[in-house]
């Protein structure tokens, strides 16, 4: 593992983004994996000061999103959807058809899961594979279990997470589940780039880089990857 601690956040969101910046200049076409969350935010402000600025063009990359709530439409101001285009793709020239969500209305999970990762096998792979880490160690909505998950798959989301992404929703209740991207199809990205900051990421942060591999704190699987960077603030490596 890779790590780099920084002073804050503004500082990560520089240097995330500038990797991700130089990433897409040296392969126009590649795939990006994104994530959601407050700790991603600043890296995508870098990512479209970058493009505003004639640095960088994003006209050719294609985007795999993490994951999408249920039970909620996609134009909702809480999916991840909407988060996306608020926070990204509506500031850079990506072209809105080659951005993929897996559809967190779907009927049919196991049928989702499957377009889902022939969609990620026929571009070629994730190139870059953008991470958070949710309070108990979790990634994407991959919460802690007694195995590790594979493809993607609806998911009961657990207290730990409603209680920290409930302050967003202030019209209805949030969803309790989630369509997600499994581990196994994470791991299967080329390089990994994994965002912690604020104390309260500090403990699961400690067990991903220190503690033993376990699904009971998902995160620690990507000790087993061979390319991940590992971006954290002051505080987030506190417990290191
Ligand atoms: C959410 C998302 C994750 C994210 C994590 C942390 O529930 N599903 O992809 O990394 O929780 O979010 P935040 O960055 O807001 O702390």
């Amino acid at each position: 593992m890779d790590i780099r601690i920084f002073k804050n956040e503004q500082e990560i969101g520089v240097a995330a983004g500038q990797l991700f910046c130089e990433f897409v200049k040296e392969k126009p076409e590649c795939v990006l994996g994104l994530a959601t969350g407050a700790t991603p935010v600043p890296t995508y402000n870098y990512m479209a000061a970058q493009y505003a600025e004639g640095n960088v063009s994003f006209k050719d990359i294609t985007t795999f999103n993490l994951d999408e709530y249920c039970d909620l439409p996609k134009e909702h101001k809480n999916s991840y959807y909407s988060f996306m285009f608020e926070n990204l793709f509506s500031k850079i020239d990506v072209n809105p058809e080659n951005v993929n969500f897996l559809d967190g209305n779907t009927t049919d999970p196991e049928a989702e899961s499957a377009r889902y990762a022939e969609a990620i096998a026929s571009k070629g792979g994730i190139d870059v594979q953008l991470l958070g880490i949710g309070r108990n160690g979790h990634i994407a909505f991959n919460e802690p279990a007694d195995a590790f998950t594979g493809e993607s798959f609806k998911i009961a989301l657990t207290q730990s997470t409603i209680d920290a992404n409930s302050i967003y929703f202030d019209d209805i209740p949030m969803p309790r589940y989630a369509m997600t991207m499994g581990i196994g199809s994470i791991m299967k990205a080329k390089k990994i780039v994994l965002i912690a900051t604020g104390s309260s990421k500090a403990e699961a942060v400690k067990g991903m880089i220190k503690g033993e591999v376990t699904p009971q704190l998902p995160a620690s699987i990507l000790q087993q990857h061979d390319d991940v960077v590992i971006f954290l603030d002051e505080a987030a490596a506190a417990l290191l």
